[in-house]
């Protein structure tokens, strides 16, 4: 039975969860896979800190020549950042490992770079972990893209905002008591920047759009916005339409190329992404042969995102590697222009003393105006009144207009209703 040797680059949450599986799993691992793993080293910054899992004090170093001079076959890189992880995991491959990677950031940056360097090396390039923890994603859509053309990928994909947002709605909290509620309970960091902000989950979409669209396809479009401006009044009055706010990343090919969203975003009660709770994630795939596949589950922790890597160890062992799509853009893309109109959610707030006439400019605009109204609804809140409207194709410059006219902020929403078409359409031919 051959036994690879494996090297460990960090030994914080997530290699704690990859030593742990490869201590309880090793008879399993063996009989499934037959082979065995031995980890010959492990690089961390402080080598006398107390570690969560067992572990030979011999092979622990903070230096990675150290590393180096253990010949590992594989090296998981579980410690985060650019700097040193790149030059690392460049010297890793260069010295002919296969890689394995839980490190978002660096493959959302560089990905197509080391991508390029294993290929030239021979060499194995795997990060599962780094998308949806233990969700297999992007094994999944690997697989998928051997026949598959991948035209859409949205979902969510950060723990710690959807968890934020589900106590924001089924228990009242507000913004910064949700935060400090998933920092308590160690779903968010002490600087909950990354994830608050959207960029951990555009850094996973990203990814995702770098392995399903590959190198070739220019970005068009890319946007970014966090939940900090999402309140309990916006809540409700999603909620009396029908909808839940999530913070939805989405990948999506256009007809010249490819666009990259983290928007908050309303979902609507009957569409399974809105059921997603917590500190779980979901996702949706649009393959053109396949039609669409999704999945849920935790997004993170030590255990799920360990088992995502020991799963990319074994898929080393059976020779397999991620490889971006490499067709770009083809004829067919301007065929394959989806046409979906754009809803928007207009969320207006005025203070209570705005007048009538204010309020009815407002409504004759939306039900007269550009775009096509679905629906408005009204709460009142301490000295503020909002009022809210579900709109396809707005003009998005004359409701910004409107709004400042009328003195009242103005926030824009995606909503995510594919039935809002149809009903549209249903509508054209009653008043035909
Ligand atoms: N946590 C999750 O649930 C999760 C899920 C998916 C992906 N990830 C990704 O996995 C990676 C690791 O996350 P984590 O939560 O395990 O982080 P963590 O708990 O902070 O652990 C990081 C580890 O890397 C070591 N390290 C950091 N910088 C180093 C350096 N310059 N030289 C040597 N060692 C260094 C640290 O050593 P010391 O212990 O000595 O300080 C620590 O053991 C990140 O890229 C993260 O985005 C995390």
């Amino acid at each position: 039975m051959k036994t690879w040797k494996i090297a460990l680059l960090g030994l914080g949450t997530v290699g704690s969860g990859v030593m742990t599986i490869l201590h309880t799993h090793a008879t399993r691992i063996e009989k499934q896979a037959g082979v065995k793993f031995e980890v010959v080293g492990v690089l961390v910054r402080d080598v006398k800190k107390p570690r969560r899992v067992k572990v030979k004090r011999e092979l622990l170093t903070t230096e990675i020549e150290t590393i180096w001079e253990k010949n590992p076959e594989i090296v998981i890189d579980a410690m985060g950042g650019i700097s040193p992880a790149l030059g690392y995991i460049e010297q890793a491959i260069e010295r002919k490992c296969h890689v394995v990677s839980a490190n978002k950031e660096m493959i959302a940056a560089y990905g197509t770079h080391l991508h390029r360097l294993a290929d030239k090396n021979g060499v194995s390039l795997l990060y599962e972990a780094s998308v949806g923890g233990g969700i297999p994603i992007l094994n999944a859509l690997s697989q998928l893209l051997k026949a598959n053309r991948i035209t859409r990928v949205y979902g969510i994909l950060n723990g710690t905002t959807n968890y934020i947002l589900t106590k924001m709605e089924e228990e009242g909290l507000t913004y910064q008591e949700a935060l400090e509620q998933a920092q308590e309970f160690g779903f968010a960091e002490a600087d909950p920047t990354a994830d608050v902000e959207g960029y951990d989950a555009f850094n996973k979409i990203q990814i995702i759009a770098n392995l399903c669209f590959g190198p070739d396809t220019p970005v068009l479009e890319q946007e970014r916005e966090g939940i900090a401006s999402i309140t309990g009044e916006e809540m409700k009055v999603c909620e009396k339409l029908g909808y839940r706010i999530k913070l939805l990343a989405s990948a999506e090919r256009t007809d010249a190329g490819c666009c990259l969203r983290v928007v908050p975003t309303l979902v609507p009660y009957a569409h399974p992404l809105s059921g997603v709770k917590n500190e779980c994630n979901g996702v949706f795939i649009t393959g053109d042969v396949v039609g669409d596949v999704s999945f849920t589950g935790k997004g993170a922790g030590a255990l799920p995102t360990g088992s995502a890597i020991v799963e990319d160890m074994l898929n080393i062992v059976r020779g397999w590697t991620f490889t971006p799509d490499k067709e770009g853009l083809m004829r067919e893309d301007v065929e394959q222009s989806t046409g979906v109109e754009k809803v928007v959610l207009a969320f207006f707030t005025f203070s209570k003393q705005t007048n009538d006439s204010q309020k009815i400019r407002l409504i004759s605009f939306l039900s007269g105006g550009e775009g096509f109204l679905h629906a408005v609804e009204t709460v009142s809140s301490g000295s503020e009144v909002h009022v809210a409207a579900v709109i396809s194709n707005p003009d998005v410059y004359a409701l910004k207009a409107l709004a400042d006219d009328l003195q009242a902020e103005l926030k824009l929403r995606p909503v995510l209703d594919e039935r809002l078409s149809a009903a549209r359409e249903d509508a054209a031919v009653l008043v035909k």
